[in-house]
Formats: C-alpha cells, sequence, structure tokens
C-alpha cells in the first residue's frame, strides 16, 4: 500500500483518474436526411452476456451528440471495431470533434461504408451502414423498453431536464446509456475462421487499445502487439469426488463409473450443475443408466446447442 497514493476520482474518471484500456469503435447511426452517421466512441462493453433471451452491449454517450440524438429517434446502430492503424487512429480523432454535423465529418471521411446483413435481410427496414475497414460490426437495436425509456426523445441539445433514468435513455442532464441489443455479429472471414476453428496468435485482428483523452490535447491509443497464450490451469477432480456430486442428486438415474470420468475436468462449482443437465436429458428420454454411450449423445447435443446459439 505504500507505494500507492490517494487519488481522488473526478468527472470522467475513466479518464482523469485512471489508465482505463478501452476498445476504438465507429458507431454507425441514421441521420434525419437517411445518411449514416460516424462517430467514434470507446465506452462500449457486453452487456447482457447470457440467460437473458438475447445478448446485449453497453454504450454510454454524451446525450447531445450525433449518435444518441440518432438513436433516440431510430433505435438502430452498428459498431464497427476498427483495427490498429495510425491513419484509421486519426480519422477517428478528426471525427471526434463534438458539433460537427453529419454532413461535415462524413464529407471526406476516410472510412467506406456498405450494407450490414439487417439491410441485406430486412430490404424493407432503414439500417445504418457499416465501416467496410472494419474486423468486426455487431449491428444493433436499442431495447428502450429498459428502464421505461421508451418516451425518450431526440431534439435537445442543451441538456436534459429531470427526470432521469438510472442505466437506460437519457441518465443525466448530459449524459445517456443505451443498452443495444445485439441482431448481428458480422466477422471478417480470416477472424471468423480463427474463431470457428481454433485460433492462433496470428489469428487476431489487430486490435487498438484507447487510453482517452488526456493533457487536454491528445487522445492516446496505444498499438497492436502480438499476443501470447498463457496456458490454463488443468484441474482434475477424482472420480470419487463426482460421484459424491451425483448421489446428491435427486433422482433415481444412475451413472457409470466411466460416464462420470468424463466430467473429472469440469469445475466443481460447475459439477451439479452439469449432473443435473445429465439427468435432464437421461428422463426425457426413459434412461434410468447414464454411460460413456449416453454421455456422447448428451455432448453432442450440447455441442450443437451451442452452435446454434
Ligand atoms: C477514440 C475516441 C473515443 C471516444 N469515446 C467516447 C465515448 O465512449 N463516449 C462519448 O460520449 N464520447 C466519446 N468520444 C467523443 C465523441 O466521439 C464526440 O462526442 C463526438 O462528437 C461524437 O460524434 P457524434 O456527434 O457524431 O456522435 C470519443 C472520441 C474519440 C476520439
Amino acid at each position: 500500500m505504500n507505494d500507492f497514493k490517494n487519488l481522488e476520482p473526478k468527472d470522467n474518471f475513466y479518464q482523469t483518474s485512471l489508465f482505463f484500456p478501452m476498445p476504438v469503435v465507429m458507431i454507425g447511426t441514421l441521420a434525419e436526411n437517411g445518411e449514416t452517421n460516424l462517430g467514434p466512441y470507446s465506452l462500449v462493453a457486453p452487456y447482457y452476456i447470457a440467460g437473458k433471451g438475447y445478448y446485449a452491449m453497453l454504450l454510454e454517450c454524451r446525450n447531445s451528440s450525433n449518435t444518441a440524438q440518432n438513436i433516440l429517434r431510430t433505435g438502430k446502430c452498428t459498431i464497427n471495431f476498427i483495427p490498429d492503424d495510425k491513419k484509421y487512429f486519426k480519422e477517428a480523432v478528426r471525427m471526434g470533434w463534438p458539433g460537427d454535423t453529419t454532413e461535415e465529418k462524413m464529407k471526406d471521411c476516410l472510412f467506406h461504408l456498405g450494407d450490414g446483413l439487417m439491410a441485406k435481410e430486412n430490404p424493407n427496414g432503414s439500417f445504418p451502414k457499416i465501416v467496410e475497414e472494419a474486423f468486426q460490426v455487431i449491428e444493433c437495436t436499442w431495447m428502450r423498453e429498459l428502464d421505461h425509456a421508451q418516451d425518450d426523445k431526440p431534439g435537445e441539445l442543451n441538456g436534459y431536464p429531470e427526470p432521469y433514468h438510472d442505466f437506460n435513455g437519457i441518465t443525466s442532464k448530459f449524459g445517456a446509456h443505451f443498452i443495444l441489443r445485439i441482431d448481428k455479429i458480422l466477422m471478417k472471414e480470416k477472424y471468423y475462421d480463427s474463431i470457428v476453428n481454433g485460433v492462433t496468435a496470428k489469428g487476431y485482428p489487430r486490435v487498438p487499445v484507447d487510453y482517452g483523452y488526456r493533457d487536454s490535447k491528445y487522445f492516446w491509443c496505444s498499438s497492436f502487439k502480438k499476443p501470447r497464450p498463457e496456458l490454463l490451469p488443468m484441474r482434475e477432480t477424482s472420480v470419487a469426488s463426482v460421484r459424491y456430486a451425483a448421489d446428491r442428486l435427486q433422482t433415481d438415474v444412475k451413472f457409470t463409473d466411466d460416464a462420470l470420468a468424463m466430467l473429472v475436468k469440469v469445475p466443481r462449482i460447475f459439477l451439479p450443475l452439469v449432473l443435473k443437465g445429465c439427468v435432464k436429458w437421461a428422463e426425457e428420454n426413459n434412461c434410468k443408466l447414464i454411460t460413456p454411450h449416453e454421455m456422447e449423445i448428451i455432448n453432442d447435443k450440447r455441442a450443437k446447442e451451442k452452435g446454434k446459439k
């Protein structure tokens, strides 16, 4: 503790009071004339990651920005992850000047725009375009009903009056939070292959890291370095301890030892859940004894379900 000083958090604490690594994305939204507006953003993070029926991202932004106003109006946006390249970061910083209109900033924009999958699948709908240079894009819809933000409207550029929402829509005089449902993830082929077939250090996109606005003059960004793998600790428990957990389930379904041996690598905290999943399958399939054969079927089913999502 002696090495640390007490630093008082200030407004925008993630950049005024911390060194906080963040992604660099260009957010595409629909301007009133139908043109796509691009704004650079870093305060984006996964929000609902499982167990909610849909996946969602969170975006924090100034509520008078083109991006916020367009999301309030149309509910649609694209989150475009740009690769590490000096000219792209320079362009992102140029496009981050507050108050520029869509026309002004998009006139000489370096990024190329194209249709995403939502536009292709919904020819009658209106969707912002995607950045062709991005290595991945998320097409999103704002979940305006969350936190009852459905009545938040665009049009106020000098500070919204109270009341404010807690976590979705207009959340303070100048702030907004948007919970954005993931409609599509678009991945460049090389990285799609990495994700589907197994990633190597070469199969990573060049991800830049933004450290935010510092010293009132510069935005700071670090260059991409080849990622290095760190071996996961492989802890195996014994068949006896898996048997102990299996015997505690309220069921007459039984497991053979060699079936339980297939679960020794499952972390102890997940064992009851995994075992219950096996029992559920057995009960649905009139099976009283789970052997390695049934385990294979259950594993295949699980793998297929994961693939589907
Ligand atoms: C790299 C970078 C990241 C930024 N991240 C954010 C952010 O997360 N939230 C925010 O409100 N503004 C952020 N800004 C500032 C906005 O880009 C700025 O308000 C800009 O005017 C928004 O453009 P728009 O009005 O077209 O949406 C960032 C700027 C840069 C250059």
